[in-house]
């Protein structure tokens, strides 16, 4: 049975305009038909009717849920998605959800009412939250282990571990964490990674040493002090920020306090936005593909709107530990 990536394939045009061609064909220009009915002929594809009428009242758009529109991580994502879907005949529509569960749930509605084709969510799926509905065509694009439905992610506890072990690496023994939200996924398998490379050092746990943020430049500066205000014999002589945002946050609470980065403490942080190389110093931190993040995922939606997936997937992207001037060496 040929379908229609075939066609796309032999024609030499995107799923969409096939889809196009087939369902308003006054919408396509008569070069491009003639493309896609030789090559509907020669891979002798016969579209199912329903299929078809599906096509027709198709809104030609992904909706994207952001839990926070201002993080920068979050906007490179949304680029790598805006583009495959532009590629393919779509429009993009945002939700900011602000990590809200039931803004996400308002949003959901409207796919079900046709006014969008797919989804993709950027929040990470957390352990409470109900699967989705079967129906609906949906990926996650900043995932975890163990997402019950498409994801796209980076191996968020591989990655914590490189960072701390290079901290570990650097002579650092008393490493402190400024982690997200603590039932955020993502802040659950980064401390995850971060125990492991503490274990595999033989450096015991030290709750003293962990404090919470929410991802934010502010929370990031509001830790700083839960840090700063330990007498100095007590102090981290590293710190792991679970984002960059919080980790520049913190940077302006440690220059506060008269602490010199990396001189007195290093700091590290995770995702390796562009405001980390402009930071000052500049930040060590675990690039994540944003931008392909994104583009996948909006790859994998496309296809389940076509219907062309079965399987659930689980796509692991590369990370990369990228060192700058935020670390260095423990200085006795
Ligand atoms: O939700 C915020 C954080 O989770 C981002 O900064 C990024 O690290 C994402 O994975």
């Amino acid at each position: 049975m040929s379908n229609i990536r075939e066609v796309s394939r032999v024609a030499g045009v995107s799923t969409a305009t096939v889809s196009r061609a087939l369902s308003t064909p006054d919408k396509v220009s008569e070069k491009t038909l003639k493309k896609v009915y030789d090559a509907v002929e020669k891979v002798q594809y016969r579209p199912n009717m329903m299929a078809q009428n599906f096509r027709a009242t198709r809104a030609w758009s992904l909706m994207v849920l952001v839990p926070d529109i201002t993080n920068r991580f979050f906007a490179t994502v949304i680029q790598g998605i805006e583009d495959t879907a532009q590629k393919n005949g779509y429009s993009v529509l945002l939700g900011d959800t602000r990590d809200s569960e039931q803004r996400e749930a308002e949003y959901i509605r409207r796919v079900e009412t046709r006014q969008s084709d797919g989804i993709i969510q950027l929040r990470p799926h957390h352990k409470g939250d109900p699967k989705p509905a079967e129906h609906l065509k949906i990926v996650n694009a900043c995932g975890c282990e163990g997402t019950p439905y498409d994801c796209v992610r980076i191996d968020n506890v591989g990655a914590s571990r490189a960072i701390v072990d290079h901290l570990i690496d650097m002579g650092h023994r008393r490493i402190g964490v400024i982690s997200g939200l603590a039932d955020n996924p993502h802040s659950i398998d980064r401390l995850k990674g971060y125990h492991q490379s503490l274990a595999a050092a033989g450096i015991a746990p030290d709750s003293s040493l962990i404090t919470h943020g929410d991802f934010t430049l502010w929370s990031g500066l509001q830790a700083a002090g839960h840090f700063t205000r330990m007498p100095a014999r007590h102090r981290p002589t590293a710190i792991f920020s679970m984002n960059d945002d919080m980790a520049i946050g913190a940077l302006q609470g440690l220059k506060n306090a008269s602490l010199r980065v990396p001189d007195d403490i290093s700091i590290a942080g995770f995702d390796d936005t562009e405001y980390a190389r402009f930071s000052d110093p500049a930040l060590t931190t675990i690039a994540q593909p944003g931008y392909d993040l994104g583009r996948c995922a909006a790859d994998r939606v496309l296809r389940l709107i076509e219907g062309d997936e079965d399987a659930t997937a689980d796509i692991v992207l590369p990370h990369e530990l990228i060192l700058r001037q935020s670390t260095g060496a423990h200085r006795k």
